[in-house]
């Protein structure tokens, strides 16, 4: 959410910096700006609306080699070129960009209007560049460390001062910061995605730590001035994974990739020979596995209807009651933590705050929790007392899909595991593992069918609304499957357990509202059959996802996946909607990688 880019160095910054914002821009897109120090002083170009628009604005053609650049989702004020960042103080002397929010801001403002200090904006931003140049010392460093003595909340920041060229200033807390060693010349950047062109050698900064950044070097300190000592990172990743390659957009090269991002998630982790999953990292004693009385997964969005599924897989291969819920609900609700119950927060970022409150919830009162997490060395896998890495590889595109699929299978690998130590069966184990090793190659058995879903697609994109049903296992695809079309073509999506459609939703159903009925091959088949003619009854067209051909005779469109284990029906019936999702967007002409009013992870509450 919000992306934050910086360069030191003896290059012209303007360029390097709206770049790496345009590589952000799937963490916020309505407003942006960059701040550069030149010789007549700091030049502060932004405005409403995407990175794009800065290249047709007036940009200083030489600037000094220093410069922060910010691509903005609003929390605090409207998107308008007045609250995008960077945030300068009256003189124009400091520029300031920042992640997060300044939870005082409002107390702050106060105080300093009354020194007679003018605001130009709405944003808590503006306060930090106020506090730094007030702050009475010469030194940036300094003066920014006494700024962050007076706010309370989150922020990843970086922040320059026109009389210091080639100093800049960057701290975080709650927000990723992540700096890019150089030759002659640094980065830093929220995301690696932004500077990954210019180096590889990285260091993520850690809550309460800042940086002073400058062309020969970067000093490392925590907010009291100890100095750190930390050693650059080689970034895991190809500089391809950041591209979109031959695809059109990033959301098709990311349905594209989940075969290989699948098997990077089960890599190692099938265990033939006890017939389990091994899993280094969660750090559960069997004794511990039968002491569970629960389970319970936390997260938000795509990630909380993964945590459904898992749930579901939990309870069937492990016999553990299990659930899933808002991670944000969770939070607000006081909840009671249980010793005997193990705590799952999902997250493909690891950054999502409401999962990470969650978590820290969760710790305070003494739960375990384990993350099941994308992102390596993210706050939230961080945070947690152990966990399950996917491995699923960067996903830039807003709307989720292959970090979707690996988290189901990635708590799928979880179910096997706390399953055999209970009373999953060594067969029943193997029947799983075999399942699971078989997945990549059905998943592009089921993308070679594109075509076809795209005609689907086509048929029903000019309906302006649709519904999702399924039953048990089939009930989170329906739910990821509604939200993948509501995030990314607008259509507006609903998605219900089948059994309930009759008791309110029916009334919707109509030629002009198409519906969307998964029916696996399981012992709820027939009931599945029964939801479809229900619809087709009141002249509702139906798209029916499943295993067999003979869905023909009964929908208006089959989109057909091949059969896997009953139990990991949710991954592979998933997948033809994130493509009925992709090219009903595609049809109607929308902005398909970063839908309006979305980012892709939500670092504010
Ligand atoms: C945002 C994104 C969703 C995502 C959710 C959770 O709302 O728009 O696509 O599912 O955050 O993100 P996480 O990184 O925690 O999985």
């Amino acid at each position: 959410m919000c992306g934050i880019v910086g360069y030191v160095g003896t290059r012209d910054s303007v360029s390097i910096l709206i770049d790496g914002l345009e590589r952000l821009e799937y963490r916020g897109y309505d407003s942006a700006g960059v701040a550069v120090a030149t010789d007549e002083g700091l030049s502060v170009v932004k405005a409403k609306g995407k990175v794009g628009v800065l290249r047709t604005m007036d940009l200083p053609v030489r600037d000094l080699g220093t410069g922060i650049g910010h691509t903005r989702w609003a929390t605090h004020g409207v998107p308008s070129d007045v609250n995008a960042h960077p945030h300068t103080d009256e003189s124009g002397r400091i520029a300031v960009v920042h992640n997060g929010i300044i939870e005082n801001a409002t107390g702050i403002r106060e105080r300093l209007e009354e020194q007679g200090i003018k605001f130009r904006s709405d944003t808590d931003t503006e306060v930090l560049a106020h506090l730094v140049a007030t702050a009475g010392v010469d030194d940036l460093g300094e003066a920014v460390r006494k700024a962050l003595g007076v706010v309370e909340g989150t922020y990843g920041l970086a922040v320059i001062d026109r009389d210091q060229p080639g100093t800049m200033v960057v701290a975080r807390n709650g927000s990723p910061v992540v700096l890019g060693y150089g030759d002659g010349e640094n980065f830093v950047a929220s995301d690696v995605a932004a500077i990954v062109r210019h180096t590889q050698q990285v260091v993520f900064l850690e809550d309460g730590e800042m940086a002073v950044v400058r062309p020969d070097g970067v000093r490392t300190y925590w907010l009291d001035s100890t100095e750190t000592s930390r050693r650059a990172e080689t970034v895991g990743w190809g500089l391809d994974t950041y591209d979109k390659g031959d695809h059109s957009h990033f959301m098709r090269k990311e349905i594209f990739e989940q075969p290989e991002a699948l098997r990077r998630t089960l890599s190692g982790r099938l265990d033939h020979r006890a017939s389990t999953a091994k899993l280094g990292g969660i750090a559960l004693e069997p004794r511990d596995v039968l002491r569970l009385r629960r389970v319970r997964i936390l997260g938000c969005g795509s990630a909380y209807y993964a945590g459904r599924a898992g749930a579901g897989l939990v309870e069937q291969l492990a016999r553990i009651p299990a659930e899933a819920e808002p991670a944000s609900e969770f939070r607000y609700r006081n909840p009671i933590i249980d010793p005997d119950t193990l705590y799952v927060a999902v997250s493909q970022s690891g950054e999502t705050l409401d999962t990470l409150r969650a978590v820290q919830e969760i710790k305070r009162k003494g739960g375990q929790v384990l993350g099941v997490v994308n992102v390596v060395g993210s706050t939230i896998a961080r945070e947690c007392n152990a966990g399950i890495y996917l491995h699923a590889g960067p996903e830039i595109s807003v709307a989720s899909t292959k970090a979707f699929t690996c988290t189901v299978a990635g708590l799928a690998l979880l179910a096997l595991h706390l399953g055999r130590v209970r009373d999953l069966g060594a067969a029943d184990g193997d029947r799983i593992i075999a399942g699971l090793d078989a997945l990549p190659d059905l998943i592009t058995t089921v993308l070679a069918t594109e075509d076809h879903v795209a005609e689907v697609a086509e048929r029903f994109a000019g309906a302006n609304s649709a519904m999702f049903v399924g039953r048990v296992n089939g009930f989170p695809v329906a739910l990821e499957g509604a939200q993948k079309l509501k995030e990314v073509s607008y259509v507006h999506a609903e998605a219900y357990p089948s059994a309930e459609l009759k008791h309110g939703p029916l009334a919707l159903i109509g030629p002009e509202v198409p519906s969307v009925v998964v029916v696996p091959d399981d012992h709820l088949v027939e009931k599945n059959l029964s939801t479809v003619a229900e619809i087709r009854s009141r002249q509702g067209p139906v798209v029916a996802v499943g295993h067999s051909a003979e869905l023909e005779a009964v929908a208006d469109e089959v989109l057909l996946v091949p059969k896997s284990e009953p139990e990991l029906d949710p991954i592979l019936l998933g997948i033809p909607l994130q493509l009925l999702a992709y090219h009903t967007a595609r049809c109607r002409g929308v902005d398909i990688d970063q839908p309006r009013n979305l980012a892709k992870s939500v670092t504010v509450e």
